[in-house]
């Protein structure tokens, strides 16, 4: 509820600042004058983009955006979204990173599938600030590529206040004759390692290749910015920077960490998020995001390709006022875990079909939506996994409805600090992430490569 009117006599609850806009995406409209209440129409349906010059993509998007509208709230708010299914087939909704009640979180195993034409309510409170997103969770491989996602921003109760706030949503899209999504394939490389597109967007607008553009705007001299990034691909992990500007990173997918880090870039895999400080250099003209992407050259080794992803003109100049961050304390991971446990993420080929495993079982194959129900956790007490892929492909792995940290790789402890719903485990390599498991209720566990989930990849847990 953007809006905020005094209604009748009466003393307003409580006067909160408005949030600052988020400056990338168009918001939903909201339709509740309650400021603590967020009520949106969600629909979900084919729509045609112009994302190459020619011919129109054939998509399908949330409200006809390409990404969906960003949901905007306040932690603490309560979000009512009435979602309708006008596609040709079933799906539902899941908001990715929120610790919402099971019930709400759209997993095809606990919510009926929402068959065509047919509607359903979401409603929950945001249990955290920080940067999430939602997208499609049935029939993933082609509706996410198709462009069922978008954002979602929950700031603080009391956020710092920066010059301006900005989100990048980017994506991968294989685009092919007539500048229509390619088929899909049912085996070989995008099966193994998960589909890479051609055609890569921030925001819906594409990038690279011929035509494509950074996302552009302009930023003042002496602004500090809060750059919220949201990593929408498939498959596609890469290293993340920002030139021409003093950059901390101050937020991963949970939200702000309690220390702001210097880095000179990051990565960041399929599901992850990261929000940057950013203030431009003194002398510097632009300030420009890139993706560092990994490709062969011609002596077949792999190198890092930057890609601009967009370039902000330093033009003007301000005087910005320094941002009061919240205190944030995480859950103490120097701890002795109640319990160790192991997941092996790999696959093969089992009746001439592919299947990928946990444990050395295919969780969730097909169109039933039983899961495997791999664990039973105890809430609020503090539990280690060790996941492995022992072999070549990574497995950016999500875990709904809870946060963990990443305490060590391949045994050995790792300084990535902040909280993550997703980890990238990387081929031939492990992650050890510790959790308190403290959401209760039925979770998926998955890995968020489309083709590695619905082909087996994808079991339950349950924390009670
Ligand atoms: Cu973003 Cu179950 O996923
Ligand atoms: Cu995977």
């Amino acid at each position: 509820a953007a809006t905020t009117t005094a209604a009748g006599g009466g003393v307003p609850p409580e006067v909160l600042p408005p949030l600052p806009p988020i400056e990338g995406l168009t918001p939903f409209v909201d339709l509740n004058l309650d400021p603590r209440i967020v009520e949106v129409d969600l629909v979900a349906r084919k729509n045609q983009v112009a994302l190459r010059p020619g011919i129109a993509t054939r998509l399908l998007n949330y409200n006809d955006q390409f990404p969906g509208p960003l949901l905007h709230a306040r932690v603490g708010d309560r979000v009512i979204v009435h979602f309708k299914n006008e596609l040709d087939e079933s799906t539902v909704v899941h908001w990715h990173g929120l610790r919402i009640s099971d019930a709400m979180d759209g997993s095809p195993m606990i919510q009926a599938p929402v068959e065509p034409g047919a509607s359903f309510t979401y409603d929950f409170i945001v249990p955290d600030a920080g940067t999430y997103w939602y997208h499609t969770h049935l029939h993933q491989i082609e509706q996410f590529e198709r462009g069922l996602y978008g954002a979602i921003v929950v700031h603080e109760r009391e956020f710092p206040t920066f010059s301006a706030e900005r989100l990048f949503v980017a994506d991968d899209i294989r685009l092919g004759a007539n500048n229509q999504v390619s088929a899909f394939q049912e085996s070989g490389p995008d099966i193994g390692a998960g589909r890479v597109g051609n055609t890569l967007l921030v925001n819906g607008n594409v990038v690279n290749g011929e035509t494509g553009q950074p996302f552009t705007f302009s930023i003042p001299r002496g602004a500090i910015e809060r750059w919220r990034f949201v990593q929408a691909t498939n498959a596609l992990a890469h290293g993340l920077r920002i030139r021409g500007a003093d950059v901390r990173v101050i937020a991963t997918d949970g939200g702000l960490l309690p220390q702001p880090f210097t880095l000179e870039r990051v990565d960041i895999a399929p599901g992850q998020r990261y929000d940057f400080e950013v203030r431009p250099h003194a002398d510097a003209t632009e300030v420009v995001l890139e993706a560092l992407i990994q490709v062969l050259d011609e002596n077949n080794q792999v190198v890092e390709q930057p890609i601009a992803y967009a370039r902000a003109t330093v033009e003007g100049e301000v005087k910005a006022e320094e941002p009061i961050y919240p205190l944030v304390e995480l859950p103490r991971v120097d701890v002795e875990p109640a319990e160790t446990l192991q997941w092996k993420l790999s696959g093969g080929v089992v009746d001439n079909e592919v299947q990928f495993t946990i444990n050395g079982v295919p969780a969730y194959v097909g169109e039933g939506h039983e899961h495997v129900l791999l664990h039973t956790f105890k809430p609020n007490v503090p539990v280690a996994i060790t996941l492995t892929s022992n072999v070549s492909p990574a497995h950016p792995f999500h875990i709904h409805g809870q946060f963990f940290q990443v305490v060590a790789r391949g045994g050995a402890p790792v300084f990535e600090p902040g909280l993550r719903d997703t980890v990238h485990v990387r081929g031939n390599e492990s992650a050890t992430i510790l959790s308190y498991f403290e959401n209760p209720g039925r979770w998926m566990v998955h890995c968020h490569i489309s083709e590695h989930s619905e082909k087996g990849m994808m079991a339950d847990i349950q924390v009670d």
